[in-house]
């Protein structure tokens, strides 16, 4: 089944199929795309849901009266659709004002705009009934160590969502928060750099029950991080409330290529991570399957939709792979091989204590390390089970 349904939950920002293409070196290579007809197109190729910032749908500084229509307009098309707006989000980086950070510019009459518009957007997500919230913060950051006082910034952006969450839990509006690690771009340098940082800075919260991560593929790998390994310690901590999904290679600038259209086998065990769980058992992932990608600059607007396609068929053609992968009976032979299973094994007895340990001459005064080191694990048998089952050879 590689034609995607809306059973497999695929959704879409707005901003990523609506991009014009301007870059820092050029103009826009493509018009603006309508989101009404963008939800239509979206609907049309399988997908379930939309997702958008305040101002991908609301012009910046947009009236009151205005605002109302084309929120309006958009929620025909959802209606005729069907599709879902599983998440939302606040544009906090376009707008000059923005310029120093939002929840943590040095300005603090920036941060109190700032608020004021999550604010607003943020009851427009509880009536679009949007379950999750995201948190980017591009321009939270700096260039000069000697301009921002990290430490003041953290409390700052602490405050700020400690705030926001609980504004959501008075409303009783049931939205979660997920926090967007970047290691940098648009900043020299961003706070909560990677999925790491946000998670320890999530666990410094008051609110930080109803706040979780949102990670996106390519800015894992922009750190030089194992984007699938960071998934798993995400879904560890019951944190993975979302996620970006999309292509790079290597450590660069951001570039949102489609989804497996960079290390495609680090996106193999991630699409087998989140379909199959860890081999060992644990939480396998149900939230929306979320795509944030550019469609290249060189694409007309049928190659936009094109390249819609290609994140879902990707993305479904690898969760094939990868039930193939886990049916293979070489592979659970090679697995048992690695011992990969049996790391799930607590490495105390029942009931042993540290006493225990200690009188067990068998774990250290008769252990042979000499030979216990000459066990061979096994991994690159794997890696080639792996492999031939991503290329179809098996
Ligand atoms: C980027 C980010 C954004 C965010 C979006 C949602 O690098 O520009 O990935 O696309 O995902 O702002 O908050
Ligand atoms: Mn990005
Ligand atoms: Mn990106
Ligand atoms: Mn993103």
């Amino acid at each position: 089944a590689t034609q995607p349904t809306r059973e497999d939950r695929f959704s879409f920002g707005l901003w990523t199929v609506g991009w014009p293409a301007r870059d820092p070196f050029g103009d826009a290579t493509r018009p603006a795309l309508d989101p009404v007809e963008s939800v239509h197109r979206l609907s049309d190729l399988g997908a379930w849901g939309v997702t958008f910032h305040d101002d991908d749908l609301v012009p910046f500084g947009t009236g009151a009266a205005e605002r109302d229509r084309i929120i309006a307009r958009f929620r025909g098309a959802l209606d005729e659709t069907g599709l879902v707006v599983p998440m939302m989000t606040t544009n906090l980086f376009t707008h000059p004002v923005f310029k120093d950070g939002a929840f943590t510019s040095n300005d603090r009459g920036v941060r109190r705009f700032a608020l004021r518009k999550v604010l607003r957007h943020l009851d427009l997500a509880a009536e679009l009934g949007a379950s999750t919230y995201v948190f980017w913060g591009g321009r939270e950051g700096a260039e000069v160590d000697q301009g921002k006082d990290i430490r003041a910034a953290l409390d700052r952006y602490r405050e700020g969502i400690d705030l926001l969450a609980s504004y959501v839990k008075e409303q009783g509006y049931g939205i979660r928060f997920a926090i967007e690690p970047k290691p940098n771009e648009p900043r020299g340098d961003i706070l909560l750099p990677t999925l790491g940082h946000a998670l320890a800075f999530i666990a410094e919260l008051e609110h930080g029950d109803i706040v979780g991560v949102n990670p996106e593929v390519g800015h894992e790998q922009m750190a030089g991080l194992n984007y699938s390994a960071g998934i798993a310690q995400a879904l560890w901590a019951g944190k993975l409330f979302h996620l970006d999904l999309n292509g790079q290679r290597g450590i660069k600038y951001d570039q949102d290529l489609i989804f497996g259209h960079g290390d495609l086998l680090n996106a193999f065990s991630l699409v087998d991570l989140l379909e199959n769980g860890a081999p060992g058992g644990g939480p396998v992932y149900d939230g929306p399957r979320h795509f944030d990608y550019k469609p290249l600059r060189t694409e007309d607007v049928d190659g936009v939709w094109a390249s819609a396609a290609a994140n879902m068929r990707t993305y479904l053609l690898l969760r094939e792979r990868a039930a193939a992968f886990r049916a293979d009976p070489e592979v659970a032979e090679a697995l048992a091989v690695s011992g990969v299973a049996d790391l799930g094994r607590p490495t105390l007895n029942d009931g042993e204590t540290v006493q225990d340990l200690l009188a067990d001459r068998s774990a250290f005064e008769d252990y042979d390390p000499d030979k216990a080191a000459e066990r061979g694990y096994g991994y690159a048998k794997l890696a080639q089970l792996a492999l031939e089952h991503v290329l179809g050879a098996r």
